[in-house]
């Protein structure tokens, strides 16, 4: 178990941030190296050529850390919208097949499809909601010989149902269908490996579990797909890149791996640090450490909402660093701001509370929350 982080962070005594799902708290490493490659602009003369490659390939190298991967498989991309339509253009599909997602899935993994497939003459398939939480199930049933391409996540993000993404990806090869994932909700804080799990496209953005900057995250690009079509067409993507002098020597040749993925203007000289100290710091806490430690505040959370009336799917159904917690009666709109009153954060997603705690919380954090929880659920009773 990792004690409590929280002297990293700039987190009030009074405030319980309980929704890392929603975007997490830069750790004030991370910040001060915002801060300085921010500053850099203010002295331009000083930045030299070759740290427009430096930093990008540095955070290639502590992502593929992250994913288990090769630097050269990684681009750098500005959100998880991004990477899907980057997936959705390299990825055949033809009229007939089916693209499969799942019921409820976050937007940003379901349009770039639904467009790609009403282009192609593609249908949407939809994993339905699995009434025995059991999403791993659900996806396989679904995995039958028209799917052309799976487009998932690792974490279901309104219920927090985790997927077997292993034995997902060996149905996926077994087809013959491409396998793309979305693991904003989950990367940094559930163990995974594009060794075990093979997909073609990863993206995650960085702002959530990988406690990084908004408007940075990471794609991984399965070797097979390098020499596909980038979105963007950038000067840095190109193999001349590096002499400047000589850009205008227009070459149909691209920079190794996964660069030519890039979005323009990759190397940021901000957002890059940042996210780079963060990927640095889950590193050295360890992903599968976090994971335990998260869990267990969130097992004891969800022990103690029972007793007001919610439930939660249980571990391994449910990613342990992820609880959303529903009960019978409807959970009032307006919660997260009668919470938030109280300097307690949480979210509402669906039908459920989203409670997302990470290192810098503390047991007595969940123990607020239970307390405005019961607090709450007095009011409405008494009114
Ligand atoms: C599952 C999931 N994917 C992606 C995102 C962010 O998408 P984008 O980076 O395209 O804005 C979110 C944000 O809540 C999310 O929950």
């Amino acid at each position: 178990m990792i004690p409590c982080q929280r002297h990293l962070f700039d987190i009030p005594d009074d405030v319980t941030y309980l929704n890392c799902a929603y975007t997490s708290p830069l750790m004030k490493p991370a910040l001060d190296a915002g801060i300085a490659g921010f500053a850099r602009k203010a002295h331009p003369w000083e930045l030299a050529s070759d740290e427009y490659f430096s930093g990008s390939d540095e955070f290639r190298a502590t992502a593929a850390q992250i994913v288990g991967g090769s630097a050269d498989c990684i681009a750098i991309v500005p959100s998880a919208s991004y990477g899907i339509a980057t997936a959705a253009r390299n990825l055949p599909v033809k009229r007939g097949q089916s693209i499969l997602v799942l019921a409820e899935q976050f937007p940003s993994n379901y349009y770039a499809w639904q467009r790609r497939a009403e282009e192609t003459g593609a249908s949407l398939k939809v994993a339905t909601w699995p009434e025995d939480n059991d999403w791993t199930a659900a996806v396989l049933n679904a995995l039958t010989a028209d799917v052309a391409i799976a487009a998932l996540p690792h974490v279901q993000w309104t219920s927090g149902g985790r997927l077997d993404l292993v034995r997902i990806g060996e149905a996926c090869r077994k087809l013959g269908a491409g396998l793309v994932l979305d693991l904003t909700q989950s990367l940094g804080a559930l163990p995974f490996s594009v060794r075990d799990v093979q997909p073609d496209f990863a993206v995650a953005a960085s702002y959530k579990w990988l406690l990084g900057p908004y408007s940075i995250g990471l794609l991984y690009v399965a070797p097979k797909w390098q020499e596909g079509m980038a979105l963007e067409e950038n000067w840095i993507h190109r193999a001349n890149a590096r002499d400047f002098s000589s850009l205008i020597l227009y070459t149909r040749n691209y920079d190794a791996g996964a660069r030519r993925f890039d979005m323009g203007e990759r190397s940021n000289f901000a957002l890059l640090p940042a996210a780079v100290r963060a990927m640095k710091q889950l590193l050295e806490w360890d992903v599968a450490q976090i994971s335990e430690t998260v869990g267990a505040l969130n097992h004891q959370l969800a022990e103690a909402a029972a007793d007001l009336g919610f439930s939660a799917p249980a571990e391994p159904l449910r990613a342990p660093h992820y609880l959303a917690l529903r009960r019978k009666a409807a959970i009032p709109k307006e919660l997260p701001e009668m919470l938030a009153r109280e300097k307690v954060f949480v979210s509402v997603r669906g039908s459920s509370i989203r409670v997302t705690p990470h290192l810098y919380n503390s047991a007595e954090d969940g123990e607020r929350l239970i307390a405005c929880l019961r607090r709450i659920a007095a009011q409405k009773t008494t009114a």
